[in-house]
């Protein structure tokens, strides 16, 4: 099954909620909660059932400041703590700021990709709070990736299964150092860094669901593991246009106050950068993942 039909409310908890998909394959918009209260334990186990069936949960109107975002982060898992010199002055360690002045011409996430994955554990999830957004444009894709390997043929789950695929941050470095992503924008941590790479199955099981989902992307994942890159490149190729076909996706428009809190073991995403002139502010925290198998 592609994105569950419509559900009503969670089971239980003091602010019962509704669930709306908003496309056909992934995400869904929930409504009738307040993040910026504490929530309590049957709340944030229904929140977590709907982020297992529908991989993004949306949320409007949710003006949180930077203590209940974290408080929200934590009630699903760890933070990942953001390197000293990218915290807001006096900042909580855990917020990053995700930010498109309007004279900058690059924006940060603007290709499809996981968070993270050159990491030998990738961020379990994203959350995004908007801050400050376009009067149109910046919107964010999300894509499917259970679907995009479930409607791979049996062939070619065949020839997957057992391959590992290299991943990496280089590919944004060189990118930084030829100009094109600027340092602070990074995909990697820092502008400092140093290349991390490190290898993961190219079809993950997802920890929770036991799904298997496809688990390769186009800024980090570099070549299969024991190939070369020319060795590699036409298969990925083909998997990234496979993995983000228009059926496996579905689009948000932020307003202020939006919130997005997706899945990165089983999605892609992609910011668009279709807002000249404009700023766009986010505040983003990151649960820890765990090693991908
Ligand atoms: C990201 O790649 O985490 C940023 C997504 C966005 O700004 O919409």
């Amino acid at each position: 099954m592609a994105n569950a039909a419509p559900t009503t409310s969670a089971d239980s908890g003091n602010a019962a909620f509704t669930v709306a998909p908003i496309a056909g394959a992934v995400g869904a918009e929930i409504s009738g909660i307040d993040l910026r209260a504490s929530l309590d334990a049957a709340t944030i186990a229904a929140l977590r059932r709907a982020f297992l069936t529908h991989l993004v949960l949306f949320f409007r109107d949710q003006p949180m400041s930077d203590a209940e975002l974290v408080q929200f982060g934590q009630d699903f898992g760890q933070l990942a703590a953001i390197p000293p010199h990218r915290r807001l002055p006096g900042g909580d360690p855990h917020i990053l700021v995700v930010e498109k002045k309007p004279e900058d011409r690059l924006n940060f996430g603007s290709e499809w990709h996981s968070d993270t994955t050159y990491l030998e554990s990738p961020t379990l999830g994203s959350i995004l709070l908007a801050k400050e957004v376009p009067p149109v444009g910046g919107d964010t894709l999300f894509a499917n990736q259970y679907l995009a390997y479930e409607t791979l043929s049996d062939g070619m789950k065949a020839m997957l299964t057992g391959l590992r695929a290299v991943h990496t941050d280089g590919r944004t470095k060189r990118k930084m150092q030829l100009g094109f992503v600027p340092p602070t924008d990074a995909m990697g941590e820092d502008s400092q860094f140093k290349t991390v790479e490190t290898t993961h199955p190219v079809v993950r099981t997802h920890p929770e669901t036991k799904r298997q989902a496809l688990f390769v992307n186009m800024i980090q994942t570099e070549r299969f593991d024991g190939m070369t890159i020319e060795e590699s490149r036409p298969i990925l190729r083909y998997l990234y246009a496979h993995s983000t076909r228009p059926e496996f996706t579905c689009r948000f428009r932020w307003r202020s106050g939006s919130v997005a809190f997706w899945d990165n073991r089983c999605l892609q995403h992609w910011a668009l950068n279709d807002y000249p002139d404009h700023r766009r502010r986010m505040h983003r925290v990151q649960i820890m993942g765990d090693k991908p198998v």
